[in-house]
């Protein structure tokens, strides 16, 4: 009774976000039936709105029909409905083998800093102290289920198999730098942790990996000025001034072009 009592609201929250986003979402995507019965499936586990999921699914597609070698990296996995999208979609349309990493304190959010201007104030005038130590801790927003409903979820109801899920659990700043020692190439960069420190570090161990043709996704670019600052400030020192295409107003991504004898074929 109460399993079905779940069920039925995870299907009304569901059916909520569908009407909310309909006209967001472009109408030649709606005909998209095997990207919407996956996107049904996730939509209570994630933030992310509609036009970011199909762009995702598409990603995944895109990555599998053309034999893109490399892992799903998600940094900033909350619930785990973006994970459990690329692993439908995955399934749906079978490519190389990957093992999908996950990224997260699974506490919720560390403290923003003064590099996140257009939350810190606000972050101060809650009470909260400013802090001269560099140590991070949980301040109790986009607190998610925790990892072991997370994995529970993705294995038991989306169906990903347990060893191509790689849990890294800690704050990004411990975890990342550590692990892209061992990672090996990337196909899809989903960066999802809406802080200039959380998007700095992830950004700057984890892009090198991403292959040609690979994706990289930047939900927050439009959200969170600190992330912005940290995506913007990494192109820069490189001399590179990416073209980003967006998924939405927020959410932008790029995928690496490939270059075969000197020329861009992307
Ligand atoms: C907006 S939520 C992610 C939403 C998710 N991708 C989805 O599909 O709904 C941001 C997540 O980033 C995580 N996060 C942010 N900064 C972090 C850090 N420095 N280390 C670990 N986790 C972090 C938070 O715990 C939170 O789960």
């Amino acid at each position: 009774m109460i399993v079905n009592l779940i069920k039925r609201s995870l299907a009304l929250h569901s059916t909520y976000k569908l009407v909310r986003d309909f006209r967001t979402v472009p109408s030649s995507r709606w005909s998209h039936l095997a990207a919407l019965q996956d996107i049904f499936k996730v939509l209570p586990k994630t933030m992310l709105p509609m036009p970011r999921l199909f762009d995702l699914h598409e990603a995944v597609t895109t990555v599998n029909a053309e034999g893109i070698a490399g892992a799903f990296v998600e940094c900033g996995v909350w619930n785990g409905g973006a994970v459990g999208l690329m692993g439908l979609a995955d399934r749906r349309c079978p490519g190389p083998e990957r093992v999908i990493h996950l990224f997260d304190s699974f506490e919720g959010l560390p403290q923003p800093t003064e590099k996140d201007t257009d939350v810190y104030q606000g972050y101060l005038d809650e009470g909260h102290p400013e802090e001269s130590s560099d140590a991070l801790r949980a301040i109790g927003a986009c607190r998610g289920e925790g990892a072991v409903t997370v994995q529970t979820f993705l294995t038991n109801h989306v169906g990903i198999p347990r060893d191509q899920l790689a849990f890294h659990v800690g704050w990004f700043q411990d975890t990342v730098p550590t692990a892209a020692t061992a990672l090996g190439p990337i196909a899809i960069l989903r960066l999802d942790g809406d802080w200039y420190e959380s998007t700095k570090v992830c950004i700057e161990n984890l892009y090198d990996l991403v292959v040609e043709g690979g994706f990289l996704v930047i939900d927050d670019y439009g959200t969170f000025t600190g992330c912005r600052e940290a995506i913007d400030a990494f192109f820069k020192e490189r001399g590179e001034a990416p073209d980003f295409i967006h998924s939405d107003d927020m959410c932008v991504y790029l995928r690496k072009p490939r270059v075969t004898y000197g020329k861009s074929i992307n």
